[in-house]
């Protein structure tokens, strides 16, 4: 008897098949339910009184069919119901052209400051943040630079008018000062960010640019590690082989100071034309040095028990330098073509 029912469930899910195909509204859905599923008259419902007619041995197993079979049926009319769509008999429309999405791709600016944070993060320094609006003091004053240092000129800063101790901060390094003044070393933090130069714009000049600033402050911190870390930090940027020459410089805020170049590495120095280093060998990438005693002492910590050093590089040269971008303006006038290059 068993093997009888077990045929007819089998039969009764074929029909549901057969039926549910030739659904069209949603009464004929409701009948198709009730046909198979209502509790006193559904099909399987039916079925189920013939379980009392069955020897003891077999019931277990009939009740085990009949769930299966009911499980079965409440999924292909959730299915066909999902098909008939809403009740306000809204079709979707297979011949709309589709929506034109454009992912769009990151910008090359963020894309290069991303990478070298990342190497930084890699190495344990923190990302720490400052204003784009900045103290007079914090921008020049405690970085040692003297009242008649050219670059606090009217023609160079843009000051904010009405307030003679506010400006546009004209690089990154006011950050080392805050940072500086509101934490105690060992200290080891990057600050990428926007700064301000009156500048009129050409092919390498834009009055709005961005820097990446490097600070590390700890007892017995030397050169050697300056050297070591930009090291590791432009040999990640530019490849294994780069070679790195530090050349003496002068910022009012480290002492001694260092002008850091790396090898060419589109032409390795044998290109006497070379588009980048034109024949030197060499490309000009950061300033750098040992943060000075003055400034330390200006920031609250003791030059005799610490010592540190800083850097910084801007983000656009390695843009044209890295990436072959010829004129800076391509990289804020947002035309996609230029944009989507990159990233
Ligand atoms: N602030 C410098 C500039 O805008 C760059 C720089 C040089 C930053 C040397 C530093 C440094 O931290 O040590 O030209």
């Amino acid at each position: 008897m068993i093997d009888n029912l077990r045929i007819e469930i089998e039969s009764i899910k074929e029909k549901l098949l057969n039926e549910i195909e030739n659904i069209q509204s949603h009464e004929e859905f409701q009948k198709l339910r009730d046909r198979y599923l209502s509790r006193k008259r559904g099909l399987l419902s039916s079925l189920m009184m013939k379980l009392k007619e069955l020897p003891a041995k077999d019931k277990p197993l009939f009740g085990s069919l009949i769930n299966t079979a009911k499980k079965f049926t409440e999924e292909k009319l959730r299915e066909a119901e999902g098909n008939l769509g809403t009740e306000s008999e809204e079709k979707i429309d297979g011949y709309l052209p589709e929506f034109n999405i454009v992912a769009g791709s990151t910008h090359l600016i963020t894309f290069i400051r991303r990478s070298i944070e990342n190497i930084f993060l890699n190495m344990g320094y923190l990302i720490a943040d400052g204003p784009e609006i900045e103290l007079d003091e914090n921008n020049f004053t405690l970085l040692n630079f003297k009242e008649d240092h050219p670059a606090r000129d009217e023609q160079d800063t843009f000051f904010i008018s009405g307030y003679d101790n506010l400006l546009l901060r004209t690089h990154t390094s006011p950050v080392q000062v805050r940072y500086m003044k509101n934490n105690k070393p060992p200290m080891k933090i990057i600050s990428p960010g926007k700064v301000f130069r009156k500048d009129e714009p050409d092919a390498t000049h834009v009055p709005v640019f961005h820097q990446i600033e490097g600070l590390l402050v700890d007892s017995g911190i030397t050169f050697s590690h300056l050297k070591g870390t930009l090291e590791l930090f432009l040999r990640t940027l530019f490849g294994n082989e780069t070679l790195l020459r530090f050349r003496p410089g002068y910022f009012p805020f480290t002492e001694p100071s260092a002008e850091v170049d790396i090898s060419c590495f589109l032409c390795s120095g044998e290109d006497k034309k070379c588009r980048i280093c034109k024949g030197s060998g060499w490309l000009e990438i950061l300033g750098s040095g040992m943060v000075h005693r003055e400034v330390l002492n200006n920031c609250g910590i003791d030059p005799d028990k610490f010592s540190g050093f800083a850097f910084g590089l801007g983000i656009e040269r390695i843009a044209m330098l890295k990436y072959g971008v010829t004129d800076l303006r391509y990289l804020y006038e947002n035309d996609l073509r230029f944009n989507n290059q990159f990233g």
